[in-house]
């Protein structure tokens, strides 16, 4: 069986553009893989040093989104960054394969950077070392545990790419050690935001989140944008530039109905949205069931989440004694034979 590593980092609850663009594949898929999803908190503090609490409090939230959302721990092991130290002691080794310049031209970190004026300066001038070198870190939690498929965002592809180099060059030098792994991207990699921007993301607070409630959608999609020409209630429209519709169809709600009627002008957005609101809600049911399951049951949360970690460490074990002995730090090994 192949072996699937993927993760998030514990910041915040999980939107629909996390599940759409990998969560629910991971679903699908952790029945045929060995699948190991990491808590990613030792990248989440990179940029959130300065907040212990934040990260570690939502260690426990990002599990219950995970269990919510159809992981199932009977096939899947949820497992924390933090404490497979092999995954550490991998970067530090790994970190001597990538330059500075690499590193600076990675466009999903260059994008972040970007973004965190108030910590990295306003040119990235105070960019840490820890922040710049995650995907090098990243490339260690996939190889640690010999990832061979990665289900993530299309916002991930570039450090997939640097995992690949890295192996690569690591192969090179110490010998076939890794295999590359492959990013698997789901059919709809992005999602967009209410607001239309091209990513539904927690800062540009244009999300939808896996744990809202049904007067939270109806308010959401309430402010959502929809075709800036139709004016009256019984103008026809441009479904394809309209965000209620792109939702609809995520969800595949009588998509062709409205599409249609939304084209006459028989369909008036209040009731178009108040329509998607309703079965926005329907839809995330069966997974705000399990999450009040699992939030009544967060010792049982607990357990997964050691036994999922125990799952990971022990194969990290393993994996570190093939890349000691073939980086030459396997001293008292040797001196046995
Ligand atoms: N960078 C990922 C994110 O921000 C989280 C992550 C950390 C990850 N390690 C990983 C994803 C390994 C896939 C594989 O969402």
């Amino acid at each position: 069986m192949k072996t699937i590593i993927t993760g998030d980092r514990p910041t915040g609850k999980l939107h629909l553009g996390h599940y759409f663009g990998s969560l629910k594949n991971r679903v699908e898929m952790q029945y045929d893989y060995d699948t190991f999803i990491l808590i990613a908190d030792v990248q989440a503090l990179t940029d959130n040093f300065e907040n212990p609490d934040k990260v570690s409090n939502n260690v426990r939230q990002l599990a219950l989104d995970y269990l919510a959302a159809g992981i199932d721990p009977k096939h899947s092991h949820i497992y924390i960054q933090s404490l497979i130290p092999e995954v550490a002691e991998l970067t530090i080794y790994f970190s001597n394969l990538v330059s500075l310049g690499r590193l600076y031209r990675n466009p999903t970190t260059k994008y972040e950077i970007g973004q965190k004026k108030d910590i990295f300066g306003s040119k990235g001038e105070s960019i840490t070392y820890g922040f710049l070198g995650y995907p090098v870190s990243q490339a260690a939690d996939i190889t640690a545990l010999d990832g061979d498929v990665v289900p993530v965002g299309d916002d991930q592809l570039p450090h997939i790419e640097q995992t690949r180099e890295i192996v690569r060059k690591f192969n090179h030098i110490y010998g076939k050690t890794f295999k590359e792994p492959e990013a698997y991207l789901s059919s709809t990699p992005r999602i967009k935001g209410l607001d239309g921007n091209e990513k539904m993301s927690k800062s540009l607070n244009n999300a939808i989140y896996l744990a809202d409630s049904e007067e939270e959608i109806l308010k959401k999609v309430m402010s959502a944008v929809t075709d800036p020409q139709k004016i009256k209630k019984d103008d026809p429209a441009n479904p394809d530039v309209c965000m209620v519709y792109y939702y609809h169809k995520l969800i595949d709600n009588n998509v062709e109905s409205i599409c249609r009627e939304c084209k006459k002008g028989l369909r008036g957005c209040v009731a178009c949205k108040k329509e998607l609101a309703h079965a926005l809600s329907e839809y995330l049911k069966p997974i705000q069931e399990r999450r009040q399951y699992y939030e009544q049951h967060l010792d049982e949360v607990d357990n997964i989440l050691k036994e999922g970690t125990e799952a990971a460490r022990k194969r990290a074990q393993q994996v570190m004694i093939r890349v000691r002995q073939n980086m030459k730090l396997d001293y008292f090994e040797n001196s046995r034979k």
